[in-house]
């Protein structure tokens, strides 16, 4: 594997108690990787570590053998490491097309697009998302499921090489899912490494070859997801026994 990001032992506290505790695992350039767990195991922590939210209170984040902890998150970004917010946090007062030319203008390549090429390239990212449609919309129009594409969009407009998304199908109904799922390969087949955190496992085993599981802050397990899943101490931390049950049975 060619590692393009590498974590090792990170470590984010607060008020003493680790958040994300000494979390060690590389991610390949090309993987679309899952991230999973229970309700505050640290997947969101964990992701703002990498993209520059929080200070690191040990460990290293490096990014294609350079370390990044302590970065800014802008200059995290600018490096081509894009990522998406569980909250999501569009700019409601301009259309979607101007949200998504918003990204391509802040943009990870070293030369920033001009406002044309930016507007090129929003109607190409809307496209890969299936908002073209809806481009000229205020963002206010939007349904739930819309404004989580939307978000994708604004990401993968900056051209990043490691896509980080949390939660980006959460809420959404089956055939949406289905679309989503679509859109992440999609978005992968251009080229970008994927982090997906996710609690949808239909979503995981449809997209990840690998899994990492997270619990309380730790790496519980890693690899691929028919082994994960049926690891007897993810069943126990986080999958439950009726999911392991209809596992069996499939
Ligand atoms: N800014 C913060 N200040 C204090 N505690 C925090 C903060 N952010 C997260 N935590 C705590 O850190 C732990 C990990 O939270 P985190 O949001 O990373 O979990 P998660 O795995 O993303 O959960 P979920 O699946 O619910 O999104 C939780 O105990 C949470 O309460
Ligand atoms: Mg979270």
């Amino acid at each position: 594997m060619d590692p393009q990001l590498e974590l090792k032992n990170v470590t984010k506290r607060f008020g003493g108690v680790a958040a994300v505790d000494g979390v060690t695992f590389a991610i390949g350039k090309g993987e679309i990787l899952g991230v999973i767990g229970p309700n505050g195991a640290g997947k969101t922590t964990l992701l703002n570590c990498i993209s520059g939210v929080y200070r690191l209170d040990d460990g290293d984040v490096r990014w294609q053998g350079a370390s990044i902890a302590g970065l800014a998150p802008f200059r995290v970004a600018r490096l081509g490491i894009g990522r998406t917010f569980q909250i999501v946090k569009p700019f409601t007062s301009m259309t979607v097309r101007e949200n998504v030319v918003a990204g391509a203008l802040f943009g990870s390549d070293e030369e920033r697009p001009r406002l044309g090429a930016a507007f090129g390239r929003a109607d190409s990212v809307l496209e890969l998302v299936g908002l073209r449609s809806k481009a000229d919309l205020p963002v206010s129009a939007l349904t739930i499921p819309d404004r989580k594409r939307l978000e994708v969009a604004r990401a993968v407009a900056t051209r990043p090489k490691l896509l980080l998304l949390d939660e980006v199908m959460a809420g959404l109904n089956s055939v949406e899912i289905d679309d989503a799922l679509e859109m992440v390969r999609a978005v992968h087949e251009s080229g970008v490494t994927v982090v997906l955190i996710e609690h949808v496992m239909r979503v995981i085993v449809g997209v990840c070859a690998r899994v990492v599981v997270l619990d309380v802050g730790r790496v519980l397990a890693d690899g691929p997801p028919d082994v994960v899943l049926r690891d007897e101490r993810v069943i126990q931390a986080y999958l439950g026994e009726r999911y392991a049950r209809r596992l069996r049975g499939s």
